[in-house]
């Protein structure tokens, strides 16, 4: 089975599509230098320009796969959590097509793909796993023990984890979309000269809470700035001790998962889990306590189709399929999925 991906929920158009013997082509249109000017995402911006890109990537992909639409065997498309404008325009077009070509359509919900994305890598982990999805609009730590089979351990209380990237970023100056660009800063810190917490890590449980961390960045540029001598390198040295910190507490909180729940993989999704810094102490650190991490490759940590074509494959290769009078959801609880 063929299945066509269609990512629309924020401010990247991704398409592709994921067939029995793997990704088949995959293209994805970032609205970064549209939403750049006004420092993060305009949803009515947003939404126009899914209008204007979707159907001409959808063209794209299929010509580089050398696939007719004829030889499509299924339509997915993401149909939440996100802007719900944005979500429309991915699941007006992707049920129309479904429906002119005869073909069964599924609604992805947004983090079940990243959720599923390191699947599509080689080797792919096995069932059970937890995973930490940290993106920009969720940090959640799930225990996986099959598709559409997901227990919440812990949550963030406020911001995700790409949020308090994005908003420190732009607290040092950064332009949007900060988190990487707050990545690259911080590899010329010196992760000595200031100490941030380790939000909630000193009591039990699995929650998470970041907002603190961007108040604790603005509060020591403000009591350093004025007298320093060099000020850029005080701001690389405020991202290294925010980067420290998000990374310190995303490391104890999943191998305090992996204790709880006696299991040993542990996948990371969603657009932080790109983070180089994250990645090498993460590995490290559950490496010596005997498990193994997995994670997509870089380009299919943050917002793709790719994700989108291989979790609808999952559900429409075993007859799953909605309706067409299927309704976008801007919210959607992950635990709400029917397991496959
Ligand atoms: O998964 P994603 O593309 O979109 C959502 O579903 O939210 O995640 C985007 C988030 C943004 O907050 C972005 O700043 C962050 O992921 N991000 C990073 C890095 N790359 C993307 N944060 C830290 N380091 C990175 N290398
Ligand atoms: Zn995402």
């Amino acid at each position: 089975m063929r299945v066509l991906g269609i990512e629309t929920s924020c401010d990247e158009t991704g398409v592709a599509v994921y067939g029995d013997d793997g990704l088949l082509a995959h293209a994805i249109y970032s609205q970064i230098e549209i939403h750049a000017q006004y420092g993060g995402v305009v949803p009515e911006l947003a939404s126009r320009d899914h209008v204007r890109k979707t159907l001409p990537l959808i063209r794209q992909v299929l010509d580089e796969a050398s696939l007719p639409a004829t030889l499509i065997d299924g339509v997915a498309f993401t149909a939440g959590p996100g802007l719900i404008g944005a979500l429309l325009v991915g699941a007006a077009l992707g049920r129309s097509l479904a429906w002119g070509w005869g073909k069964p359509a599924i609604g992805v919900h947004h983090m079940e793909g990243h959720l599923l994305a390191p699947l599509i890598e080689k080797p792919a982990p096995a069932f059970p796993f937890i995973a930490l999805l940290v993106s920009g609009g969720h940090t959640q730590l799930v225990d996986v023990t099959g598709i559409g089979r997901y227990r919440i351990l812990g949550e963030s209380l406020d911001d995700a984890a790409g949020e308090a990237f994005d908003k420190t970023a732009k607290i040092l100056g950064l332009p949007y979309p900060g988190g990487p660009e707050l990545a690259t800063l911080a590899e010329q810190g010196d992760p000595r000269r200031f100490r941030f917490p380790r939000p909630m890590t000193d009591r039990p449980g699995l929650d998470f809470s970041f907002s603190g961390l961007k108040t604790f960045a603005l509060n020591t540029l403000h009591q350093e700035l004025p007298d320093a001598a060099d000020q850029s390198q005080t701001r690389a040295d405020i991202a290294r001790a925010f980067e420290e910190a998000v990374v310190d507490t995303l490391v104890i909180k999943c191998r305090r998962a992996l204790r709880e729940t006696g299991h040993r993989r542990l996948i990371l999704a969603g657009g932080v889990s790109a983070n180089r810094r994250l990645r090498e102490r993460m590995d490290a650190a559950i490496a010596a306590e005997g498990g193994e991490t997995f994670y997509p490759r870089p380009v299919f940590c943050t917002d793709n189709g790719a994700m989108i074509a291989f979790a609808g494959w999952q559900r429409l290769r075993v007859g799953q399929c909605d309706p067409l009078s299927f309704k976008p959801r801007a919210r959607w609880p992950l635990e709400d999925l029917t397991a496959v």
